[in-house]
């Protein structure tokens, strides 16, 4: 069988394992294209993996600090697939993308400190940041050319600004920075002493017509106080096995990491499994994300060709990321009324922009996965485009 076929969606298993608003929480006869999770099996070699070292018997404690074949793997990984220089000692696997970013703002956060979060950006970063005790300010993202448009950046910081979050690539506009943006970024937080939250979950997801760059990449230097986050759920489909790291440049931030993250007592860390898995994926399974990169182009390319004959909806084209965020303030809904419409009247799920989920610059928004089958993906859409029109028609 295919790897990325439509018999390859296994909707039996998908509907009793796949939480977070998907096949398992919604009913049988709704198509969910919300939370940013395949619908595909992972690589054979993951699972062959994790029977390996299940098969031999022993679960004991594993090394406070991750295995260190893991933490060489994901080095190795960063360097030729990023070009980031990071030695292995200054990498912490940890249980997932989301508490590597817990971890970095309470490590660097206390309350009466601002943060900058970009408007609209995931969710994560407020609520790691505001949980930290920090106050959230809000940086409006414009677009212009194509570009995230920093010039008034500088308007926003103060001297109480204690860090900034990047999301590279951005979730959910699905956009890759320049170079220059990037150096622009980690001058700034040089110059005024802030740290950078640099999330790189997204950073395997990249189409061919677009190219990922990091921030990282420009060397310890200029990265003194930037912490990063990789994550395994978006590129390997093991949102389930909360597999993540946080990593930097500098041993003194990455001694303070060790210590918020509790590792060291064993209250924080990664199951085995999980870190089995993550090197498995890193070590063997690039091929799999190459071709699930490029199903996810093709998907990508036929929901813009979709949305672009639809009424009331239109949709920047992602470079990447397996999201869309097309804008629906034609419909006169809000995203969130939208969304209980297009789920009760046309059993298709979306997530929808507003605060909730991305801040108050993606209200007349909605958020939509394409990380499914073919057919499945052409069925959620077929169900949009009707609500959409029925929606247009009643507008007449
Ligand atoms: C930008 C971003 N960061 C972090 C996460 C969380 O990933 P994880 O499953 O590793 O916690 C997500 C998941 O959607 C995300 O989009």
């Amino acid at each position: 069988m295919e790897l990325f076929s439509n018999e390859s969606v296994n909707l039996k298993i998908l509907r009793k394992r796949a939480y977070n608003m998907r096949w398992a929480e919604v009913p049988d006869d709704v198509i969910p294209l919300t939370a940013a999770d395949s619908d595909f099996p992972v690589a054979p070699e993951i699972i062959e993996a994790i029977c390996d070292y299940a098969k031999a018997g022993y679960f004991p404690y594993t090394p406070k600090l991750g295995f260190p074949e893991f933490r060489r793997s994901i080095a190795n990984a960063l360097k030729t697939r990023k070009n980031e220089d990071v030695p292995e000692d200054l990498i912490l696997p940890i249980d997932s993308a989301a508490r590597a970013m817990s971890i970095i703002a309470r490590a660097f956060l206390k309350p009466g400190d601002e943060a900058i979060v970009f408007d609209p950006v995931d969710f994560l970063f407020k609520t790691s940041m505001e949980a930290a005790g920090a106050k959230i300010v809000l940086f409006p993202m414009k677009i212009k050319d194509g570009r995230i448009d920093f010039s008034d950046l500088e308007k926003y910081i103060t001297p109480k600004t204690k860090m900034l979050g990047l999301c590279n690539p951005h979730n959910p506009l699905g956009m890759v920075y320049p170079m220059e943006d990037l150096e622009y970024l980690a001058d700034l937080s040089n110059k005024y002493g802030f740290y950078i939250m640099n999330d790189e979950i997204w950073s395997d997801i990249v189409y061919s017509d677009a190219k990922f760059n990091s921030i990282v990449s420009l060397g310890a230097e200029k990265n003194q106080r930037t912490l990063s986050v990789y994550g395994f759920s978006k590129s390997f489909g093991i949102a389930g096995l909360r597999a993540g790291c946080i990593y930097c440049q500098n041993p003194a931030l990455f001694e303070k990491i060790v210590e918020t993250s509790e590792v060291l007592s064993t209250i924080g860390g990664i199951s085995s499994l999980s870190q089995v898995a993550g090197m498995a994926c890193l070590d063997k399974c690039y091929y799999w994300v190459e071709k699930f990169t490029a199903q996810m182009q093709k998907n990508r390319d036929y929901a813009l060709e979709r949305i672009e004959k639809m009424p009331l909806i239109s949709c920047r084209k992602p470079d990447a990321t397996f999201v869309l965020f097309p804008d629906i303030k034609a419909t006169g809904m809000e995203a969130e009324e939208l969304a209980d419409f297009l789920l009760k009247k046309h059993q298709v799920a979306i997530v929808p922009g507003g605060k909730t989920f991305f801040g108050p610059g993606s209200d007349g928004h909605i958020r939509i996965c394409l990380a499914t089958s073919q057919d499945i993906l052409k069925e959620g859409l077929d169900r949009i485009e009707r609500g959409l029109r029925e929606i247009a028609e009643a507008k007449k």
